[in-house]
């Protein structure tokens, strides 16, 4: 039975603290599928480094995410989760699949142009060669499914083209992944500024609730949530900051943005906003408290990472040792 599970991949780079859209936008779903799949998901501290880290945050963070996926209900016997640097195949396959990656393909995707605005000729390389670090996580474990927030659907698409010209180059290797985009938590939004996604990198921390904020600050941060003058709520693109407050509370009570509409009939915003206030602090308050358990844990972290290094090295591996042979590289 074990063997004919399809796979899923997926990962958080720790680059910030992680937002109510991480874990709305991806840890959620995980929980829901690990049953149904064969999962590995990571801290992709490699993908981190493409920007400034500073190295005692990024040690902090990487153990952080491990305890948020656990303390979300990823059972770490079920599942394999591990640290992307600890498992060298990572990197090896990501030299092998720049030499058949083309400039024209990662320079049209968005987060890089987005990025290279803001930097402009000294936007780091590694930046420009992320979504083939992010193919060979994906393709060395062959994975069928990869469940991500929609602004990495781009990425994904890319990783499979990158995929299909391997084999069509060399010979059937790769797995070729599709996306699993979740409804309403596809792109939770900024608070502040509804057009934008809710992002850990923002400068203001008004626009994103941390999984790790206090209740309090819980409920100002939504309490101040950038709404409209209509004053009625609708599940409407001409009221966004109103969608992504349904969203929200559609993604955590598992009700559809239609049904939360007709309970609002007649109520304002600040009922809205209370109950999305208080749905999120049920849903994040008994996930904080274990987190802060396993912080202290650091063994049982250090149990679980190893072990789930031992079995991702193994899988990576063997795919990878496939890929060097198929290319010409003599087999040490
Ligand atoms: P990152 O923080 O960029 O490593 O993203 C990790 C995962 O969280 C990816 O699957 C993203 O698509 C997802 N994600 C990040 N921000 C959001 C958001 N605001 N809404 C939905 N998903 C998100
Ligand atoms: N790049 C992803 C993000 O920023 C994180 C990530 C790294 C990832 N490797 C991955 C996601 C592999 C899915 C599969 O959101």
């Amino acid at each position: 039975m074990e063997d004919t599970k399809k796979i899923i991949f997926s990962g958080i780079k720790p680059s910030g603290d992680l937002t109510l859209g991480n874990y709305l936008g991806a840890i959620k779903n995980w929980v829901k599928l690990q049953d149904q799949y064969d999962c590995y998901f990571c801290v992709a501290d490699l993908h981190a480094i493409t920007v400034r880290q500073d190295p005692k945050d990024l040690r902090r963070r990487t153990l952080e995410i491990l305890s948020i996926y656990i303390s979300s209900g990823i059972d770490p016997e079920k599942n394999t989760l591990f640290i992307q640097s600890h498992v060298p195949a990572h990197s090896e396959a990501s030299w092998l699949l720049t030499c058949s990656s083309y400039m024209g393909e990662l320079g049209r995707m968005t987060q890089f142009k987005d990025k290279s605005q803001k930097y402009g000729e000294s936007i780091g390389a590694g930046l420009f060669n992320y979504p083939i670090l992010m193919s060979s996580d994906i393709l060395l474990y062959n994975a069928d499914l990869v469940p991500v927030g929609i602004d990495q659907k781009q990425h994904l698409e890319l990783a499979r083209d990158i995929g299909e010209r391997f084999n069509n180059l060399y010979s059937p290797t790769f797995t070729i992944p599709d996306a699993y985009i979740p409804t309403s938590a596809a792109k939770i939004m900024d608070l502040q500024d509804p057009t934008k996604k809710m992002s850990k990198s923002e400068d203001n921390p008004n626009g994103y609730i941390l999984i790790m904020d206090p209740v309090e600050v819980i409920r100002k941060k939504i309490s101040r949530t950038v709404t409209d003058s209509i004053g009625i709520v609708n599940y409407s693109d001409d009221q966004p900051g109103v969608k992504n407050l349904i969203n929200i509370l559609s993604s955590i009570k598992g009700i559809s943005p239609k049904d939360i509409v007709k309970n609002y009939e007649g109520l304002g915003y600040s009922e809205l906003k209370k109950d999305v206030a208080e749905a999120i602090i049920t849903e994040l308050s008994p996930i904080q408290t274990k987190i802060n358990e396993l912080l202290s844990n650091k063994t049982y972290l250090e149990d679980i990472y190893k072990k789930g290094a031992e079995k991702a090295n193994y899988v990576a591996n063997k795919t990878l040792r496939k890929m060097q042979k198929k290319i010409g590289l003599i087999p040490r």
